[in-house]
């Protein structure tokens, strides 16, 4: 169904089937079928030629898909895609001019701002080579698309990380894109070797001891670092969270340990946690914001792609310097992560690798953060779970284990509450290869379907009292005569909680979070009690992610043996 081509696409007007790096001519098609414009005019415009039956372009992504468009009753009843409310590409381009809407936005300002405008579903027009988007914040179009996303659920967004792999430094990719920005068979290829090796639970929860290792490593560094008559620490809280993050997804992802949560650590490991610590700003600017780096390589793009660059190098060490680890020790029982996927494929595993530490690091450490905010601004939650964690953990050096930690269904309610609420992916996003009908509109196969899942978790539509923080609405079962579960606060339609996403695409680096989340907060609500100190709620900037900014300061007091 899909190829790499020279020939990708059969010219019959009004089809739009192009996606891609090079999206110039789906956008243009697209918009030809929202303005009423002639295809030839159009074709004009771009850096094509044509015969009488194809277009040539690059190399591109094709879908495939060669059904009849869509002629049901439903599709007939449907109004036109053009009359989806939305600006056009000038409107859009005046809106980030100074003074303009969505100026020095972030991307849930400019979900909000853009639905204000234009309601529950709205069409921006695609710029720059990216493809017209639909935003919905209706939960039955997320069912259709998900429904209709296919086998190879395509999700385009980091097509800078996929030039530099591809373009740039093929020498050393040989091809491959990796699970975040390659689509269709390639992206099928490795993401069906990767999933037993990242999903299976016993393949992520063996590294339990080590990551709760660093969890005790993060709170002796905390003690250091709080003032034992205020409780409050001397330093930036999210960007220790942030190097915890890293120590524990090195871990996972290369078996080796950086030392970023002591007073040394290894420069090399400095450094690319601090590329680590960039890459969804660039993604950010070179995949969401308008550029012009696909027609013309700015000073920004080429420091960038110098950053790849030293990232590329630094990992590469640290797997070659694992390798012969490996290689020295013949008689280890158990293959660790890395091990595992170097087994399957070396090139694969280098991506997955790289992958893993871009997506692995803000993702946890903002989630982390999130959740112990709503914890901190609601006591009695937070000391409900502190029973449940000092039953497992009666004395701080109590050991998290995997027969123990089965044993928390409260922490696992908190961690469930707090992505709801504040979930750090705030919209998910599939360009969809089947013609859909969305909130009553026609949207064509090709076009981009963005997801506003963050609106929905927080609109009493479908959670009670959905600012309140509630984690008894996640249990099963009551835990204690105060601690009763609360399933009728909770919609039973599974599409408006989403934090880790949907379907055979959906966040392959779940567990390990998980995993992760789970022990540092386990061990932080365990050994203090949290309170948080700014009059004003947490604040988030958004990129790809969401990431608190702003006035961060907890109060850590210490929790003896018994509350
Ligand atoms: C709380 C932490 C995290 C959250 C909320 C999160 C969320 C997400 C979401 C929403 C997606 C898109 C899913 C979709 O399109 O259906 C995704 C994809 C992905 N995540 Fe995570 N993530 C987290 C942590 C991690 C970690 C620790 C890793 C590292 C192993 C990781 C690696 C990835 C990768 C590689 C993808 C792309 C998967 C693919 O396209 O096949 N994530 N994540």
């Amino acid at each position: 169904m899909w190829k790499h081509c020279k020939i990708i696409y059969r010219n019959v007007p009004g089809s739009q089937l192009w996606i891609g790096r090079k999206l110039t001519v789906g956008r243009t098609l697209n918009q030809q079928v929202r303005s009423g414009h002639k295809e030839q005019e159009l074709l004009e415009s771009t850096n094509l030629f044509t015969n009488n039956d194809y277009i040539f372009s690059h190399t591109q992504l094709q879908i495939g898909d060669t059904s009849t468009p869509r002629k049901d009753e439903k599709w007939q009843q449907a109004r036109p895609y053009g009359e989806i409310p939305g600006p056009s590409s000038l409107r859009m381009l005046s809106f980030f001019m100074p003074g303009g809407a969505l100026r020095n936005t972030n991307l849930i300002q400019m979900n909000r701002r853009m639905r204000e405008m234009y309601g529950d579903i709205y069409c921006i027009p695609g710029m720059m080579g990216k493809p017209n988007v639909v935003f919905t914040y209706n939960p039955e179009d997320f069912e259709l698309t998900y429904r209709n996303e296919g086998v190879w659920p395509i999700r385009i967004g980091l097509e800078s990380l996929s030039y530099y792999r591809k373009t740039h430094r093929p020498d050393i990719f040989k091809g491959v894109g990796g699970l975040v920005s390659d689509q269709g068979q390639e992206w099928a290829d490795i993401r069906n070797k990767v999933n037993p090796v990242l999903l299976k639970v016993q393949s992520v929860r063996q590294n339990l001891p080590q990551i709760d290792e660093i969890s005790k490593e993060f709170i002796d560094k905390l003690e250091t670092q709080r003032n034992p008559e205020t409780h409050t620490l001397s330093t930036d809280f999210h960007n220790q969270l942030k190097m915890w993050a890293f120590e524990s997804i090195s871990l996972v992802a290369l078996n080796t340990r950086m030392g970023l949560l002591t007073d040394n650590p290894d420069p090399s490991a400095d450094r690319l946690a601090k590329h680590m610590g960039d890459f969804f700003n660039y993604s950010f600017q070179y995949d969401v914001q308008p550029s012009i780096w696909t027609f013309y390589k700015t000073a920004g793009f080429r420091k960038f792609l110098k950053t790849y660059d030293d990232i590329t190098e630094i990992t590469s060490n640290y797997i070659e310097t694992a390798m012969e680890r490996f290689g020295n020790d013949e008689d280890r029982k158990t293959k660790c992560v890395l091990e595992q996927l170097l087994e399957l494929n070396k090139k694969v595993a280098v991506t997955m690798v790289m992958d893993m530490l871009m997506a692995g690091i803000d993702t946890t450490s903002s989630a982390c953060l999130t959740i112990l905010y709503h914890l901190a601004r609601n006591p009695s939650k937070q000391e409900n779970l502190r029973r449940e964690l000092l039953r497992i953990m009666p004395s701080p050096k109590d050991s998290l284990t995997d027969v123990n930690t089965k044993n928390m269904p409260y922490l696992r309610a908190c961690i469930k509450e707090g992505l709801r609420i504040t979930s750090i992916t705030p919209g998910n996003f599939r360009i969809t290869p089947k013609d859909l009908v969305l909130s009553g509109y026609q949207v064509p196969r090709g076009t981009g379907v963005l997801m506003g899942v963050l609106e929905l978790s927080n609109s009493d539509n479908y959670f009670a009292q959905s600012s309140d923080f509630i984690p008894e609405r996640w249990l099963k079962t009551d835990l204690a005569p105060d601690i009763l579960a609360c399933p009728a606060a909770r919609t039973r339609n599974p599409f408006v909680y989403l934090p880790f996403g949907f379907g055979p695409r959906s966040c392959i680096g779940k567990r390990i979070a998980e995993l992760e989340i789970e022990t540092l907060l386990a061990r932080l609500l365990r050994n203090y009690k949290v309170s948080w100190l700014p009059e004003t709620p947490m604040e988030y900037e958004s990129t790809i992610v969401l990431s608190p900014c702003g006035d961060i300061r907890f109060k850590l007091e210490p929790v003896g043996d018994s509350m």
